[in-house]
């Protein structure tokens, strides 16, 4: 596979040092920060093009979890909408437009594997028997960025318990759509599509594990990872799977996306790290999109305390990539 070449979301080497991640930074403000603000209403018109209003407009903007709060502002939703990873639909960070082709109604949702009764459940049915709320998270992505956002949706716990896996159950895998027709970069036949996650239960039940149904108060959009997506914050941004059709209970360890394209610099936990270097860059900083800012990386992305637990006494595995 000539992966190693081809991947979109890592730094290129020449631009992994500090002085260049700061020139990408400002080259990227000149070349899209004014364009990304005027190009939103387009995508909001995009959006609206032939399509029925979101059936679950109604329960936005969700009621704020205060438990969940930041240390630095919030990024700008239009920042926030033109700079994303969305390999589906293109390798570059402005795949906005090209993501307006997925359809998200309907849309379902399989539930299968190690499970009391696999089954298949309409997403508006589900996002309505799911207790919606609001928080404020990082988001640290594996090329030594961040922002902050006000994610909605509900507590990955609470899925697990409707989804009634089966007590031998240890894993749960997640799965993108796969549909090269809508999706155009899933016609290269040289990356492991459909894009594919995976959490062990006990993480998926801990507090922070969250699956996202909107964002900035109202639902969320397709380049975010409409109609459903993760968010675990103490992990690099990869395992934050959008779009996603499938979960598998499992009792194998689901091997990833980006395991399988990549093995030797991404792994199964990808919890952040800022002592530990990616291969070939360092994770000790990471630049606040939006922002002239860059900021000392934390440890869990600054969620050790909640989720610190989980990893004791697997000191030999590869907990940081
Ligand atoms: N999920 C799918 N299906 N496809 C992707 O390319 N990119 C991942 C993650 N989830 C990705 C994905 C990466 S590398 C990151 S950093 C985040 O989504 C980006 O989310 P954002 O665009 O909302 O910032």
């Amino acid at each position: 596979m000539n992966v190693i070449h081809r991947r979109g979301w890592e730094i290129p080497e020449h631009r992994a040092t500090p002085e260049h991640v700061f020139l990408n930074r400002r080259s990227f403000m000149a070349a899209t920060g004014a364009a990304a603000i005027s190009l939103s209403p387009t995508i909001a018109l995009a959006q609206r093009a032939g399509e029925a209003p979101d059936p679950t407009i109604d329960l936005y903007p969700a009621k704020r979890n205060e438990r969940y709060t930041l240390d630095r502002p919030l990024t700008d939703e239009k920042i926030n909408l033109s700079y994303n990873n969305f390999y589906e639909f293109g390798f570059s960070k402005d795949v906005s437009r090209a993501a307006q082709a997925l359809k998200v109604r309907p849309w379902t949702v399989k539930i299968d594997g190690m499970v009391e009764k696999p089954r298949e459940v309409d997403i508006d049915q589900l996002i309505r028997a799911m207790p919606i709320e609001e928080r404020l998270y990082r988001h640290r992505c594996v090329e030594a960025w961040g922002m902050t956002i006000p994610w909605s949706g509900f507590p990955f716990a609470k899925f697990v318990e409707y989804a009634k896996p089966l007590s031998s159950a240890k894993y749960v895998r997640m799965e993108t759509f796969l549909d090269p027709a809508t999706a155009p970069l899933q016609r290269q036949p040289f990356y492991p599509w459909p894009y594919v996650e995976g959490l062990t239960i006990a993480e998926a039940t801990n507090e922070m594990a969250f699956l996202v149904t909107g964002a900035y108060g109202k639902p969320v959009a397709k380049v975010q990872g409409a109609p459903l997506r993760l968010a675990v914050p103490w992990k690099y941004g990869f395992k934050a799977v959008k779009s996603i059709v499938k979960f598998t209970f499992t009792d194998q360890r689901p091997k990833s996306y980006w395991e399988t394209a990549q093995g030797s610099e991404y792994g199964f936990w990808a919890n952040v790290n800022p002592k530990v270097d990616h291969p070939r860059w360092s994770q000790a900083t990471e630049e606040v999109i939006g922002t002239s800012n860059r900021v000392p990386t934390l440890l869990f992305n600054g969620y050790a305390e909640q989720v610190a637990d989980l990893y004791k006494g697997m000191e030999s595995e590869r907990l940081w990539a």
